[in-house]
């Protein structure tokens, strides 16, 4: 590869916090005069944003690289980008000839010099953590989805037993308050109506706001909460173990904080708790959930599972299903267990067989697909409004979000980034109906 690259295509897996280091890529990497492929043309270079968290996610990295070359046997350059490339290095390359450039999740930033770098010959890494913020030395943000993602915290602290993020993603950092309320700003200027508050644990954030007070996350909402032209407001991922209160309460008092609360158990069984080193038991969690929902009565809560951790027995499992039924989550994901290399509970006695993982996955499944519909049929015949995302797959069909994060489909002429008043009028057990009330839309009161 010698010819330096005129257009570019980024391809991303794995959590929201990848999704928005792609957008940051692609904004980068069209300041510095490249072009991105158009839909189902060959880029001249193709950028792979990787997710480490399960062997089946980091496998699909390579999979999909074998599949660049094309037929005439050319290739474009390759750069392994994300958790992948920051957990294996130099690793990648030795696994791959294809790789050009290994470029880990804190340095992106450096993907212009380092393409130019690889257009030379060489091979560059960069799987550094550098003191100096990448987010110093990206472009202003320029484009934005009617529901924009905006990272504000990066990096786990918290080490459970499985997990590679606080290896792939280093110790826990949060972005400046000043940082992120002018990344909101910018946000809301190139058209984003709602914002996604994105952190491996981003009810973790805290920083120093204008007059140099500690804050946490709450204080950060409710500023951002003041920006006119934004209409709505989540966060995720949250840690059980740092739902401060002052965020419980925000829950009742913030009208643009969406009633929507992302909060992963991973196990219904204490024991099995312990042993992934989740620093919360059922019973915390449960009393978190409870203080949550007398702050907004109406919220919805999701939630991760991991079925077949090491020693998880059949009473574990019916502990998970139980928890499971006591939340009423309205949405949920559940994984079976995959052994990472170099996490403690990769080299735990009792790994538990794959047929046993395959038998309880599809329980849990089965068991949160009821109450995913029941909370979905209890929404049926209310007004609320949904903001709209994108075209539906029929005739002047629409899609939207509902406040709850449902997905909802309606007839309207109304474009993406229009909040509409819609009533909910059937639900199914992944989306509900809607029917717009008038094309009058509306803005909320800022
Ligand atoms: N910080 C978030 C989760 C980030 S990873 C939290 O603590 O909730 C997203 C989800 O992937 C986790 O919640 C967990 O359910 C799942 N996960 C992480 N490591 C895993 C592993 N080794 N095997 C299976 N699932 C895993
Ligand atoms: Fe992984 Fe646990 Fe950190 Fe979440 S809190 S990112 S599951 S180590
Ligand atoms: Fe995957 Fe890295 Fe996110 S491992 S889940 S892409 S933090």
């Amino acid at each position: 590869m010698t010819s330096a690259p005129k257009s570019f295509s980024i391809k991303s897996f794995g959590c929201q916090m990848n999704v928005y280091d792609g957008e940051r890529m692609a904004e980068l990497l069209s300041d510095t005069g490249l072009a991105p492929a158009a839909p189902g043309e060959d880029a001249d270079l193709v950028v792979l944003n990787t997710c480490h968290i399960r062997e089946k996610a980091a496998e699909k990295a390579y999979s999909d690289i074998g599949r660049l070359r094309r037929p005439d046997g050319s290739r474009p350059l390759v750069a392994l980008a994300g958790c992948v490339a920051q957990a294996e290095g130099s690793e990648a390359q030795a696994r791959s000839k294809m790789i050009d450039i290994v470029v880990g999740p804190q340095s992106y930033h450096r993907l212009p010099e380092m393409v130019a770098d690889a257009a030379r010959g060489s091979r560059p890494i960069d799987t550094g953590m550098p003191a100096l913020s990448k987010f110093d030395r990206l472009p202003r943000r320029r484009r934005a989805a009617p529901s924009a993602f905006l990272t504000v915290q990066e990096g786990c602290d918290k080490f459970c037993t499985y997990c590679v993020v606080p290896y792939t993603r280093g110790a826990e950092i949060s972005r400046p308050w000043k940082d992120v309320i002018a990344e909101a700003h910018a946000l809301v200027g190139a058209g984003a109506r709602e914002i996604v508050l994105l952190g491996q644990n981003v009810n973790a954030w805290s920083a120093d706001d204008e007059t140099g007070g500690d804050r946490g996350l709450d204080a950060l909402i409710r500023a951002l909460s003041r920006i006119d032209g934004l209409e709505r407001i989540r966060y995720t991922t949250s840690h059980p173990a740092d739902m401060s209160d002052g965020l419980i309460a925000a829950h009742g008092e913030i009208d643009k904080l969406m009633p929507y609360l992302h909060l992963p158990v991973q196990s219904g069984s204490d024991r099995i708790l312990k042993a992934m080193n989740r620093s919360h038991s059922t019973d915390s969690y449960l009393r978190t959930i409870d203080k949550v929902r007398s702050a907004r009565p109406d919220i919805a809560f999701s939630g991760d599972f991991i079925v077949g951790f090491p020693g998880e027995s059949d009473a574990d499992f019916e502990a998970t299903l139980r928890i499971v039924d006591a939340v009423g989550y309205a949405a949920a994901y559940s994984f079976k267990y995959s052994s990472r290399p170099g996490t403690p509970a990769a080299a735990m006695e009792d790994q538990i067989a794959p047929e046993i993982m395959e038998e309880r996955l599809r329980r849990l499944h089965e068991r949160i697909a009821v109450h995913q519909l029941s909370f979905n049929q209890s929404k049926v015949g209310l007004d609320t409004q949904v903001l709209v995302e994108r075209k539906g797959r029929h005739d002047g069909q629409m899609i939207g979000r509902s406040p709850w994060m449902q997905s909802v489909h309606f007839q309207s002429a109304a474009p993406p980034g229009e909040m509409v008043d819609v009533t909910l009028v059937a639900a199914g057990p992944n989306s509900m109906a809607g029917e717009v009330r008038s094309e009058r839309t509306s803005r909320a009161a800022a």
